[in-house]
């Protein structure tokens, strides 16, 4: 059994039993099959996914290239298998989506990041045959949210061949954009209000997401500014939170951001797993809308 093996997430208790793809694996190995609702009749069922300290801090402003609040969430060590086992679960999810999406300062701090599911490998290949399985695109679009547009055009998002960016922002946004030379790079912008963003314009953004991109399904990996955003606009359906044993102490840093308060804000916890190999990590599922 390899340490990729090891690190597969055993869903103890999940309550969802609606399985669009089927209850079959991608790859049985490594992710066990999640199911979803359908989505609304208007706009696509949206998840979360995101990593979470025991005190329950998602991140914080970083001081410089070193300050790493995802890998100090994380333990301060990527290798351990609870790490693993979240990439699985976080690139499983990816697979699941039409569209995975992001704010637009996740990117500016990870200007690497692409949200695709095959990184290579073994669960890569299989994720890879199970989109073409189901008709899905072999990626998933990107989605970015700037409300200013201020985003670096010649990050590896916005210059990967065959990957589909819609960046949903401002009229003054769309002008930064435009002028920067977004039309070259063949991205979409979809302008969703003249200077901010309020939940109306989130929420018809999904809508148009929707009719006009055939996208019912978004996992949103964050960061906590927008997903707060989609909370206040009651259109954040569930989040997949791993929750690690990593004491973030908060006034070491500024600008902390915390994960929802779940129950007292009415979410159900409908998952929760563990791995068999790293007892510290815990993965749960809260579902804010019922469906
Ligand atoms: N722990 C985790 O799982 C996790 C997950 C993701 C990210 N992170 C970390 O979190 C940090 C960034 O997160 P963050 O919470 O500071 O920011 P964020 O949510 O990634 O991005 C915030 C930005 O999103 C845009 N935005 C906000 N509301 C909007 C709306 N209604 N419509 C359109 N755009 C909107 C704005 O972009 P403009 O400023 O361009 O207008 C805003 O500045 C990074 O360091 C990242 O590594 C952690």
């Amino acid at each position: 059994m390899t340490q990729s093996d090891r690190a597969r997430v055993s869903w103890h208790q999940n309550t969802e039993t609606r399985y669009r793809h089927g209850r079959t694996s991608p790859d049985p190995d490594r992710v066990e099959p999640l199911g979803f609702p359908p989505p609304w009749p208007t706009r696509p069922w949206i998840y979360a996914n995101v990593i979470a300290s025991k005190n329950g801090i998602l991140t914080w402003k970083r001081t410089g290239v070193h300050d790493d609040p995802i890998r100090a969430i994380a333990g301060g060590d990527f290798t351990r298998s609870g790490r693993l086992a979240d990439l699985q679960l976080m690139r499983y999810l990816r697979a699941c989506a039409d569209a995975v999406s992001f704010g637009a300062q996740t990117l500016r701090d990870q200007p690497d990041l692409i949200g695709t599911p095959d990184i290579g490998g073994g669960l890569g290949d299989a994720l890879y045959q199970f989109r073409v399985r189901h008709g899905l695109g072999r990626f998933p679009l990107q989605v970015v949210y700037s409300e200013s547009g201020r985003l670096d055009l010649d990050a590896p998002m916005f210059n990967t061949p065959h990957l589909v960016v819609i960046i949903i922002t401002t009229g003054a946004g769309a002008r930064h954009l435009r002028a920067r030379g977004s039309h070259e790079k063949g991205l979409t912008l979809l302008v969703a209000a003249a200077d901010s963003i309020d939940s109306v314009g989130l929420r018809r953004s999904h809508e148009r997401l929707l009719n006009e991109f055939g996208v019912h399904y978004v996992d949103c990996e964050g960061g906590a500014v927008m997903l707060e955003s989609l909370h206040q606009a009651h259109i954040l359906d569930e989040v997949f939170v791993t929750v690690t044993d990593a004491h973030v102490v908060p006034t070491e840093h500024t600008e902390v951001k915390r994960i929802f308060e779940f129950e007292a804000e009415g979410a159900c916890l409908i998952g929760e797993g563990r791995t068999a190999s790293d007892s510290g990590y815990i993965f749960r599922r809260w579902r804010f809308n019922q469906r």
